[in-house]
Parts: C-alpha cells; structure tokens; sequence
C-alpha cells in the first residue's frame, strides 16, 4: 500500500482502490446463528452463505475482481481447442514465472493429482516446508509419505522470525542421507504455508533448496497459490530484495524451481489452476495427463471468462498496492487482538489473521477439537465463518489412529479487497468478547466422520448445553443488539 503517513500518528490501513459494485449483507440474530451452526453439524463448511455475515472461510475463489479483470471476461473468445483466451492466458502465465511451458488444470488440486500421479510411488517420499491439505491427500493415495521439514520457528505461535515457512537445510539433508535422493520424489516448498499461519519463505532459502535438489537431482516444486502474500513479505522483508521489482523476485522463484503449480482461485484472483515448467521430459508426461483428468489442453477444466480474468489477475499481482491490502489488513487484525491479549500467530503472515485456539481454549483437550469449537462458538458470537485449521483438519493413519495438529488455528481469511476496515473492527470486537467470555466453551464429537478429507463434510456436535450459555450470555451483554 502506498506510503502515507497520518497527521495524528495513528497507522492503519488505507484502500488503494475504490468500491464500485457491493453485495448486501445479512446479519441475523444469535438465535439464528444457533440454529444455523446446529444444521450445519457445527462445521463452517456445511453453513449456508445466506446464515453468513462476513463469510472468512477463505480466500480461495472470492478475492474482488478488478475493473480491467471484470472487462476482460466479456471478450472471451470461447472455443474447445485453440480459443485466443488460452493464448492470452499462456501468453500471461509465461511472462509472469518467465517459464517455456504452462499446463492448465480446473484447480490447485488438480495440479497436485497430476504430479502425485507422475511423481510419488509406494513408498515414495515427499519432503515439504509444511503440508496442504489436498497435496498430501493426493501423495498418500499414491502410496507417498509427506516429511515435513519447516524450521522450528515456524511452528512456534508467536515469534519475530520474517520467514517462518523456511525449510530447515539441516533435515532436508537428512532426509536425502537416510532414505536416498532415488526414494525422494520430489521437494515441494509452499509459498505463504497455508495451515501455520499464512507463512512465508525468503528467496535466500528457496535458492538453498535449490541448489541441494539440483545436486541430488530431485525436482522442486513450488506450490505458487499463495505466491502474491510470500512476493509481498520477500520484497518488503528480505534486506536484498528491497530493490528488486516484483518482477525479478517472481523470476528468481521460477528459476530456482523445476515445477511451478498454482490455484488461480488464489493466484490471479480467478478460478482455475496450472502448472508450468522448463523441462521438457516433465512437460511431456505433465501434457499427458491433462486432457484425462482436466480436459483438452487450451482449457483444463476452466472457463474462458475465468481464464480472461486469470491472464489480467496475474498481470496486478506484480503491482505492490494490490497485493499489499491483504497482508496490510491481516497485520492490523493481528495488531489489534495481540494488543487484547487474545493468543494469534505472528508476526501476521499472509492469507488471513490466525487465532491460537490451543491457548485460547486451554481448557478443551486436543481430541474435543478446539479449534473447531472456536470456529463454531465464533460464528454463534458473531455471524462470522472462519475456518478450522488442526486436528480436525488432519487425516487419520493407516491403522485409524487421529494425529494431534502440531497447531491448533482458527483462521480468519481475509479475501482481498472485499471487507472495509470497520467490518474488520467488529470482527475483532466479537472476538474479544469471546475471549472474555471463553470458560462457556467446551468441545465437540463427531456425529458423523468422512474417511477422506473429513473436515470438509464431517459433522460434529457439542459436548454439552454450552452453545446455549454463550447465547444466554451475549444476550446478558448486549440485550437486543444483533
Ligand atoms: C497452498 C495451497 N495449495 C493448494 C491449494 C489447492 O487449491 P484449490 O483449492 O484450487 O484446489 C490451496 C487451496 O487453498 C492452497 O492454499
């Protein structure tokens, strides 16, 4: 965001564009949101939109378009093979990373099917800064093992380390040393590491990974979804970049990467995906792929409209004040609530404002899911639908063990571009009521419980009465207010 200073010395976030199209909102009463979060078997993904107030599940397809991205889509040049859309789009893709190929696919995950498919056999081994979700769904089903090899800061809540989605050099040798490079499938560095707040790597350490990779021959690939939060924090924090243009920093991720791949719902602000690279052998298994699980090569499951917008999406990345309103916001959420007191990751990282529900909740044991009754007593407080980050979102092992997430999070996402700064102040308002009012919270069970990616459609019900005492509560507190 622009460099502005305020005459009162306060600092706070200031919007580098303007509002031109807005969608009403509903906020309805407590005992509604009871209501709705019971429905919904106390999952936020299971809410309808229409029981949301501000809907901070995620940023994954719900970023504002931009004027130019909004005309764009009425030029699309819709065509099964060979539209002038995909050449757009690949024109944009390849100017952008500066790579040979681009390979596009309907979503993140696809990408991540596609190079499991490719990559990971039994027994293969996948070291990463941290997992994804689907991206280790996708490497188990494959007969993969994900060794998550983040330094020690980054698992640490509160810390002042800039780049706390670093891999630790130190374990990823081992790594190669104890299993051999020929068990290594690939080394796969997330950019903003989603599920540990948000969190980014510096350029410095990326080119490390690099060069050990390119000495074992394993290729590296970069999961760019959250690219445009880690170009934001290499360009402001990292002491040799401060020079650099956008630009140069996303070319230098993409030399030192042999796979690139990306959801645009993040990336570009649209909603689709892809996967570039220089490689020639990997371009042709890669292109294999495609027209069997994304459809024929110059769509991959996309819409043209989707892809018009993608191309100009990618274009705005690589100007700082749209990519610095989400971390600039997330920083002021984050602010704010350590100020109170409540526990969150820091310092702020991209994506989104994390909430510590192990400290916050210290009361509720790990396996009655803090987290997820942090989201769930969130949303009865507020009309607010976060999204839990920890063990509920882990998978179980092979022998139907449950592993305890090293975190436990509610993120908060911020879609870019879509809140005002005082609708980011009742957030926080709600959440410091909760954190006053936090002993009437008490865990949740499964009712219902999906083998795969069971955070998504699993249903969950409270321990006890205490959704009814926060309700009780709040209307103690704030009579008839909704
Ligand atoms: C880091 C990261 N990788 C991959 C994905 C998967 O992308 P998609 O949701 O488009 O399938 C996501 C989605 O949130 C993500 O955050």
């Amino acid at each position: 965001m622009a460099n502005v200073k305020f005459h009162a010395g306060e600092s706070f976030p200031l919007e580098m564009h303007k509002v031109r199209i807005i969608q009403k909102l509903n906020l309805i009463p407590i005992e509604e949101r009871l209501r709705a979060v019971k429905e919904a078997g106390n999952n936020t993904f299971l809410l309808k939109n229409r029981d949301v107030f501000m809907d901070m599940l995620t940023d994954s397809g719900v970023n504002a378009m931009s004027d130019r991205q909004l005309a764009s889509m009425m030029e699309a040049d819709d065509s099964y093979a060979g539209s002038e859309t995909f050449s757009r789009l690949e024109k944009s893709v390849k100017n952008f990373f500066g790579v040979k190929h681009f390979l596009p696919a309907h979503q993140g995950r696809a990408c991540e099917n596609i190079l499991s498919k490719i990559f990971v056999k039994e027994g293969s081994i996948v070291p990463m800064n941290y997992h994804f979700t689907t991206a280790k769904a996708h490497i188990t089903i494959n007969g993969g093992k994900v060794e998550e090899i983040i330094i020690d800061e980054g698992l640490k809540i509160r810390s002042s380390c800039p780049f706390k989605g670093n891999i630790d050099i130190n374990k990823l040798n081992a790594i190669i040393r104890d299993h051999g490079a020929q068990n290594v499938a690939y080394v796969r560095m997330e950019a903003g590491t989603n599920l540990v707040g948000g969190q980014p790597f510096s350029l410095e350490n990326l080119n490390d990974v690099s060069k050990i990779c390119r000495s074992a021959n394993i290729p590296l690939v970069l999961d760019a979804s959250l690219l445009a939060d880690n170009l934001y924090f290499v360009k402001t924090r990292e002491e040799s970049c401060k020079n650099m243009e956008l630009r140069e920093i996303t070319r230098k991720f993409a030399e030192a990467s042999d796979i690139i791949y990306f959801s645009a719902r993040k990336l570009g602000f649209g909603r689709g995906g892809g996967i570039c690279t220089n490689n020639e052998e990997y371009f042709l298994k890669i292109r294999e792929m495609v027209p069997l699980f994304e459809g024929f090569l110059t769509y991959g499951g996309m819409s043209v409209r989707e892809m018009e917008a993608i191309a100009v999406g990618l274009d705005e990345t690589l100007d700082e004040d749209m990519i610095s309103q989400g971390p600039i916001f997330i920083d002021y959420m984050v602010r704010e609530l350590d100020k109170k007191g409540v526990p969150v990751i820091t310092p702020a990282g991209g994506l989104g404002c994390h909430v510590d529900a192990k400290a916050f909740l210290d009361h509720i044991p790990q396996n009655q899911y803090p987290a997820g009754a942090l989201a769930a007593s969130y949303f009865i407080a507020s009309g607010i639908r976060g999204m839990e980050r920890g063990t509920l979102s882990e998978q179980r092992d092979e022998n139907g063990n449950e592993p305890l997430s090293n975190m436990e999070l509610l993120r908060l996402a911020l879609p870019r571009r879509v809140f005002t700064l005082s609708q980011v102040n009742y957030a926080i308002d709600r959440m410091l009521w909760l954190y006053k009012n936090r002993k009437l919270v008490e865990g949740l069970r499964f009712v219902e419980e999906p083998k795969i990616l069971r955070f998504f459609f699993g249903r969950l019900e409270p321990v006890s009465d205490w959704q009814d005492k926060v309700v009780a509560q709040f209307r103690k507190d704030f009579g008839d207010s909704l």
